[in-house]
């Protein structure tokens, strides 16, 4: 049995966007991050240069190319997720026409008055709808941002009507794009299960299959920022799930991914996706795919607008290492857990790290 969050948060919730309106040139006390959380804002230009892998999906998925290339692509695939947990994917297939609009839509539905983007408040029970915090503990620090939360698989749990009706194409967009990047993840499944030395549907099945496996997509605002350097849009966290398809701002920067202990910042390319494994991924390949740590910074001079689309495992069944994986040296590093259970803490601490993958480490 899986127990449930309540059906209220622990305080009023207050809406980012709202606040950074106010004009305030302060940063409320409930967004101040402790000291040893705050971004740096680096000064050294070498820091700039060092980036997350490239990954040109056409070179995958392309049937009149050498298979050379397939296999030394599938290679990098391998390499961008053991060492980096993330890559941006281009040539993906998805229509650079949609990613736009999509995108605008979103950045329409945020600058809806208030009262028409209360009207799909959300509850800690589901967090389907728009929402401005992420945990449900009392006092807890903050984040600088807002999001709408909803869901496109399984068919289930899809509610069109829990959905965005304005601007009037909103809904339309986001079905689409639904069925687009749920489309682009189920192959990036199998060339994921590729490169792991795995049958191609090998992570399919682990999943659950397509029709059970769960598709939802958190947009995330963060409003400008009076003191940048004192908060975070969100904080640091590995992404709970399988896969997730990142359709970052195309005018500002803000993701920061952790690397050999530095935060390095992601210069997103126009209409390419950043694609980064989950903590799932990480179990079921015993640890040889890392869910890496990442975080939002925000700007004092721009809003931000990103669209994360989360590919899960179906809820209900355990997850746990590959047994093609295994061998005397290498046992499974992670006991078996259903995602429900799994998401279940996440929902009420919050973006926290990576504490809860490593809660699940077998000897520990
Ligand atoms: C997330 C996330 C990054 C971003 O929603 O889990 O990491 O750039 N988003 O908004
Ligand atoms: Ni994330």
């Amino acid at each position: 049995m899986v127990s449930t969050i309540g059906i209220s948060w622990p305080e009023p919730v207050v809406s980012v966007h709202a606040l950074s309106q106010t004009g305030i040139t302060t940063v409320p006390d409930r967004y101040v991050k402790p000291a040893n959380q705050r971004p740096v804002m680096r000064t050294n230009p070498f820091d700039d240069e060092l980036d997350i892998p490239v990954v040109d999906l056409s070179d995958l998925w392309s049937t009149d190319h050498d298979p050379s290339r397939r296999i030394e692509t599938l290679r990098r695939v391998g390499n961008a997720c053991r060492e980096w947990g993330f890559f941006q994917a281009v040539n993906h297939g998805v229509s650079h026409a949609l990613l736009g609009c999509v995108r605008e839509s979103w950045r329409e539905f945020f600058g809806l008055p208030a009262e028409e983007k209360r009207r799909f408040a959300n509850s800690p029970a589901t967090y389907e709808g728009y929402g401005s915090r992420l945990g449900v503990d009392k006092g807890a620090v903050l984040d600088w941002s807002d999001y709408f939360f909803l869901h496109h698989t399984p068919s289930s749990l899809m509610n069109p009507s829990k959905w965005p009706s304005q601007p009037p194409r909103i809904r339309e967009l986001i079905g689409e794009y639904g069925e687009e990047v749920r489309k682009l993840c189920e192959r990036l499944m199998e060339t994921l299960s590729e490169s792991l030395g795995l049958e191609p549907k090998y992570l399919m099945k682990a999943f659950g299959g397509e029709d059970k496996v769960g598709a939802c997509l958190r947009t995330n605002f963060y409003p400008k920022c009076p003191q940048p350097d004192l908060t975070l849009g969100l904080s640091s966290h590995s992404d709970p799930g399988g896969i997730t398809v990142l359709l970052p701002d195309d005018n500002v920067t803000g993701l920061q991914v952790r690397h050999l202990d530095r935060w390095v910042t992601v210069k997103p390319i126009p209409n390419a996706f950043i694609v980064n494994i989950g903590d799932q991924i990480q179990i079921i390949s015993n640890g040889i795919y890392k869910s890496v740590e990442h975080r939002v910074i925000v700007n004092s001079v721009k809003d931000r607008v990103s669209l994360a689309f989360f590919y899960n495992p179906r809820s209900d069944i355990p997850i746990e290492p590959a047994k093609d994986l295994l061998t005397e040296d290498e046992p499974a590093l992670y006991r078996p857990v259903k995602f429900d259970e799994y998401r279940l803490l996440i929902r009420q601490k919050g973006p926290s790290g990576k504490h809860q993958v490593e809660s699940l480490l077998a000897n520990i």
